[in-house]
């Protein structure tokens, strides 16, 4: 919460930020009067103010604007922040609140895997190496698997939440997953299939086994045990280890990763060969992706805050899936092509790793968990 006379320079400051934040924080502004009631203290009833709802601390959403008065009046959010905003508001809990959020959001940004154009993508496809081709094969299906995969995997989630907020945001978390398996789909009979054609090789189909490696089974296959668990055993720890493998580790480490390598080898800017249609496609699941994220993060985050599970458990967790995900991410590199090559995806996923960790571990985690009662959604 911010005085209103400096909304001006928190909002500019507030923009300039959250035009770099990644997918997953999400950010809203708000102008408020401080109501007369027992949760503010007495000297700020009436008084006009700025807030920003954000999962990022307040020194992070100004902290580089240098201005003494403003940094000082990001200050005084902190003492506001013991009096639990949400009982002024009939709100809820805060993960209702963020569920409410992201389902919103998630309505707002809707897309339609049937509408991106991939007419310029088949002409690409058909003159570059055949090997090249083979491997973009290859990663579609896996991500197209991937995805058919996750959609089912989140029914045993979408059977154990009980809020209305949750129920509504795991809909649209499924739905979404639905609608990211129809995009690949779509590319493989759209795109793939006739470059095979053009290029008078064998006609092939996504699920085919010659796609998937051992390892990207290993990851799923866990996945899905780790899922189903929480029909038989819905306790804190199967869902902890349920967030660290789908929402940290399959969306929040490996698809990332597989996202960044998409975008740096086939995107617009890079020197090699684009492929608009895949990278559109890919850039709008990332976006939902985000909030996927963000969910299953926040849920964890909450369960070690409140001591119900221990941080040993998601490490563990974390680390054990760590080689099978890297072995995959290690054969993503393209070689004729300009673009991270394995090593440096490689680099890449442990980064993300590391940096899930951080999330929640940090000393990030601490801000947050000092902001958690005081957040106006
Ligand atoms: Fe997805
Ligand atoms: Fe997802």
């Amino acid at each position: 919460m911010y005085p209103g006379a400096t909304a001006h320079e928190i909002l500019s400051a507030w923009r300039g930020r959250m035009a770099d934040a990644p997918e997953e924080v999400f950010s809203e502004a708000m102008f408020w009067s401080v109501p007369a009631v027992p949760n503010f203290p007495e000297e700020t009833h009436g008084e006009q103010i700025v807030t920003i709802a954000s999962d990022e601390s307040p020194d992070e959403v100004i902290g580089e604007n240098e201005d003494p008065e403003l940094v000082a009046a990001a200050h005084l959010e902190r003492p506001f922040l013991s009096h639990p905003l949400s009982n002024c508001h009939a709100m809820g809990t805060e993960e209702e609140a963020t569920a409410a959020r992201y389902f919103r959001h998630a309505v707002e940004r809707h897309w339609s895997p049937y509408e991106i154009d991939l007419s310029t993508d088949q002409n690409v496809l058909e003159g570059i190496r055949r090997r090249s081709f083979t491997q973009l094969r290859a990663t579609v299906a896996m991500f197209g698997a991937g995805e058919e995969r996750v959609t089912e995997d989140l029914i045993p989630l979408a059977a154990t939440v009980k809020e209305p907020a949750d129920q509504r945001f795991v809909a649209s978390h499924v739905y979404e997953e639905a609608k990211h398996a129809a995009f690949f789909d779509r590319y493989w009979k759209e795109v793939i299939n006739p470059v095979e054609a053009a290029r008078g090789l064998e006609r092939t189909d996504p699920t085919a086994d010659r796609w998937f490696t051992e390892p990207y089974e290993t990851v799923f296959d866990r996945t899905t045990d780790a899922m189903d668990r929480l029909r038989t055993d819905d306790r804190p720890e199967t869902r902890a280890r349920a967030y660290c493998h789908y929402h940290l580790t399959i969306e929040g480490v490996f698809g990332q990763t597989g996202f960044y390598a998409i975008e740096k080898t086939f995107g617009s800017n890079t020197d090699g060969p684009s492929l608009p249609g895949l990278v559109e496609g890919f850039g709008a699941v990332r976006q939902d992706e985000g909030r996927h994220v963000g969910y299953g993060m926040e849920r964890l985050t909450n369960l070690l805050e409140t001591g119900a599970v221990e941080e040993t458990l998601v490490r563990q967790t974390v680390s054990d899936l760590a080689a099978p995900v890297d072995a995959v991410v290690g054969a993503m590199g393209w070689k004729h092509f300009p673009g991270p090559d394995g090593s440096d995806l490689v680099s890449f996923v442990t980064d993300q790793r590391e940096n899930r960790l951080e999330q929640l571990f940090g000393d990030e985690s601490v801000s947050r968990s000092g902001r958690r009662s005081g957040r106006v959604q």
